[in-house]
C-alpha cells in the first residue's frame, strides 16, 4: 500500500508514570498516514484473501465513530473494491454525519444506517447482513465488526516477530487495548507461548474477551495458549467514555513523551498500564511493550483532547 513502511518503531518511553520500568511502545499509529495501527494489521491478509475469492465489495459494520470502517473504505479503494458501511444507529437525513463517516463517503464507501437491534444481530451472525442489505448483494463478501477475522491475526502476530527483532529477544510483557479482543488473539499467536499478553478492555461488560480470544486462536488453528490475561477495570464507565482523570493522564503523557493518544483504546491502555505500574505488577528486569493501535482519527470526535 503506497506511504506505509515496512515496520514501525519500537520506541523506549521515558515517562514519570513508569519511572524504573523498561517499557516500550510499539509505534503503529505510524504505518501509514490512514490506515493505521492495528486496522493495517487486521486488513494486510484478509483483504487480499477476500478479494481472491472473487469479492468485489467488502461489507462491514461500525460505529459512526469508527476506526475500522475509516481504515477499511480506503484500503478498499487502493484496491480497487468497493466497501458498504453499515452503520450502528438509524439517523435522520438532518443529522450531520460525523467527520469520520464524511471521511468513508469521500473513499467511496456507502452508508446504511442501521437500528442498534439490527446492529446487535449483525455482531451475532455473519449471514444477517444478508438479509437487512439495501443494495445489490452480487459480489459482496462480509468482514465482520472491527475487522476481526482468522487472517486479522496472521497480520497482528507480525507485531511480535518485528518486536523480538528490534530487542534482540522476547519482551516480558506485550499490552494492548481490547474490543473485539482480535488485536490480543494475534499477540497471543505471535508470542507462540513465550512471555505474556495483556489485553485491556476499553469497553464495559468485557467478560466475553477470554473466550473471544480462546475461540479466535482455535479458528486460526494455533495452540491454545493460555498466556493472556485481560484487565477490565479501566473502562472509564464504557466504550467511548472518558473521565476527568482519564483525560488529564492522557494531556499530561502527551505533553510528556510527545506520544499522541486518544481516549478511546490507547489512552486508556497507557492509563492502565500506568495504575498496573503503581500497583506493583511489573519489574525492572522485565522488558514491557504497549501497542499504539492508531486510532488518531478518532481524536476529532473529543474536544477536550
Ligand atoms: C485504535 C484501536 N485500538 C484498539 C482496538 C481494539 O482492537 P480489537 O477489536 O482487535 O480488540 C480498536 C478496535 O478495533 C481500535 O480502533
Amino acid at each position: 500500500m503506497p506511504g506505509f513502511i515496512q515496520a514501525s518503531p519500537l520506541q523506549r518511553i521515558h515517562s514519570r508514570f513508569f519511572a524504573d520500568l523498561e517499557v516500550w511502545i510499539k509505534r503503529d499509529d505510524m504505518l501509514h498516514p490512514v490506515v493505521s495501527g492495528n486496522k493495517f494489521r487486521k486488513l494486510k491478509y484478509s483483504l487480499p484473501a477476500l478479494s481472491a475469492t472473487g469479492a468485489s465489495t467488502i461489507v462491514s459494520m461500525g460505529g459512526p465513530w469508527s476506526n475500522h470502517l475509516h481504515a477499511l473504505a480506503y484500503a478498499c479503494k487502493e484496491r480497487g473494491l468497493s466497501s458498504i458501511g453499515l452503520i450502528r444507529g438509524l439517523r435522520k437525513p438532518s443529522d450531520p454525519l460525523t467527520p469520520t463517516l464524511q471521511d468513508c463517503l469521500a473513499q467511496g464507501m456507502k452508508l446504511q444506517f442501521v437500528s442498534r437491534d439490527d446492529y446487535r444481530t449483525l455482531r451475532d451472525s455473519d449471514s444477517y447482513w444478508r438479509q437487512i442489505l439495501e443494495f445489490d448483494l452480487q459480489g459482496h463478501s462480509w468482514l465482520p465488526e472491527g475487522g476481526s477475522s482468522t487472517l486479522a491475526l496472521r497480520g497482528v502476530s507480525e507485531i511480535v516477530v518485528e518486536v523480538q527483532q528490534a530487542l534482540g529477544g522476547d519482551p516480558d510483557f506485550v499490552i494492548c487495548a481490547c474490543g473485539t479482543g482480535t488485536t490480543l488473539a494475534g499477540i497471543v499467536a505471535g508470542l507462540a507461548g513465550r512471555g505474556t499478553a495483556i489485553g485491556i478492555a476499553a469497553l464495559a461488560n468485557a467478560d466475553f474477551l477470554n473466550t473471544k480470544v480462546n475461540q479466535l486462536l482455535e479458528q486460526a488453528h494455533y495452540p491454545n495458549y493460555t498466556n493472556f490475561e485481560t484487565v477490565k477495570e479501566f473502562d472509564h464507565g464504557g466504550f467511548a467514555k472518558t473521565t476527568p482523570a482519564l483525560i488529564e493522564f492522557c494531556q499530561e503523557f502527551e505533553q510528556e513523551t510527545m506520544i499522541p493518544l486518544e481516549p478511546v483504546y490507547t489512552g486508556k491502555m497507557m492509563y492502565a498500564v500506568a495504575q498496573l505500574c503503581r500497583q506493583g505488577r511489573f519489574s525492572p528486569q522485565q522488558k514491557i511493550v504497549l501497542l499504539h493501535t492508531g486510532g488518531l482519527q478518532g481524536r476529532r470526535g473529543f474536544t477536550q483532547t
